[in-house]
């Protein structure tokens, strides 16, 4: 089965023809990082407009790369939900269109079960039941994975999300937007263990994390250096960050492995594409006896591809939509 696949959430445009769920027959992105990297983050107007202008073009680019004519698609998979609410609305205006002209089913793709999803198109072998961890710029969720459709969330952030605060911390020592890989460069220069930064618990609540904390101490210790003088270890301090965000994320993974009991996991989401992280966790992992997947570091951020992996799935548990089918800024994983 040839699904067609949109992904409009934020700032990427990507379309992709992905068969059975697993095979990438192609993957077209158009970013516009380089756009909001003006303003030093996302603009959500001109996201939306930047869609619009790119989406038909890439369409065709993608249906080209694959081979396909649009008489091969069989459906048609959509990113619905969560993201900004102006971006997800053009990829999905769009969709339904595609969809009624072809007389296809329409698919409503969770963004970030697609980001879950990316893993099913890197490693052939990974079946539900497993934990994730889905960590990008608006999500930070410990998943309980029970099956392809049936996802629980076991641990969250209470405030900002993991890439959000990458970006912020980044935008403080002077790196362009998105931060969190020239932070992650930036951090490889230096062994760290110079700047001591809030590591924040949620009473009640072990599994889920907060990290505006971590956010405001990166930022008021950057603004004190400058006001004093004194000038930043720029290196240390992308390092100590890292490995603050690290030092949340991974005891809790681990600790959400033992209350399930699963020896598999599977990281997912932009910010998975973290050095620190991704070296944490294999040791973790490591230790603990349990399988870790850890996608390529293409899949990790936005793609189409990982839309119609998902897609495929939705479509298989019987999860199609009509033409009433509408766009939200918000929704939980396991709706
Ligand atoms: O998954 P994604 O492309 O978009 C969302 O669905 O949000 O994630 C984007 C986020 C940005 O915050 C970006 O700075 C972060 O992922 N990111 C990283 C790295 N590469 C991208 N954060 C830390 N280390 C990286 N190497």
């Amino acid at each position: 089965m040839k699904i067609l696949a949109f992904e409009s959430s934020c700032d990427e445009t990507a379309v992709a023809v992905v068969e059975d769920g697993r095979r990438v027959l192609s993957d077209a992105i158009a970013s516009q990082a380089d756009m909001h990297a003006l303003y030093g983050g996302v603009v959500p107007e001109i996201a939306s407009r930047k869609h619009v202008e790119a989406i038909a073009a890439l369409t065709e680019k993608a249906l080209a790369d694959a081979g396909c004519t649009r008489a091969d698609i069989d459906a048609v998979a959509v990113t619905y939900a969560p993201g900004l609410i102006g971006a997800v609305l053009v990829g999905l205006s769009f969709a339904k269109s595609v969809a009624y002209a072809l007389n296809v089913p329409l698919i409503p793709v969770h963004h970030v079960r697609g980001h879950i999803a990316a893993n099913y198109l890197a490693f052939p072998e990974l079946e539900p039941p497993f934990l994730a961890l889905a960590i990008s710029g608006g999500n930070t969720l410990i998943v309980d994975v029970r099956d392809y459709t049936d996802m629980v969330i076991l641990g969250a952030t209470r405030d900002d999300a993991a890439g959000e605060c990458f970006d912020k911390a980044a935008r403080v020592l002077g790196l362009p937007y998105p931060g969190g890989k020239p932070l992650d460069d930036l951090a490889k220069g230096s062994e760290g263990g110079v700047y001591k930064l809030p590591h924040a618990h949620v009473d009640g609540a072990p599994l889920d994390m907060s990290f505006s904390g971590l956010k405001t101490a990166v930022v008021n210790l950057a603004h004190h250096e400058e006001q004093v003088g004194e000038e930043l270890d720029r290196a240390a301090l992308a390092k100590d960050f890292a490995q603050a965000v690290s030092d949340t994320l991974v005891p809790r993974v681990m600790e959400a492995l033992k209350q399930t009991g699963y020896k598999t996991m599977a990281a997912a989401g932009g910010v998975a594409a973290n050095s620190v992280i991704r070296g944490d966790l294999e040791r973790a992992c490591e230790k603990q006896g349990c399988k870790l997947y850890l996608p390529p570091l293409k899949l990790c951020g936005d793609n189409g591809a990982m839309i119609g992996a998902q897609g495929y799935y939705e479509y298989l548990a019987g999860h199609t939509a009509g033409m009433e089918l509408n766009a939200y800024a918000t929704r939980d994983i396991a709706d």
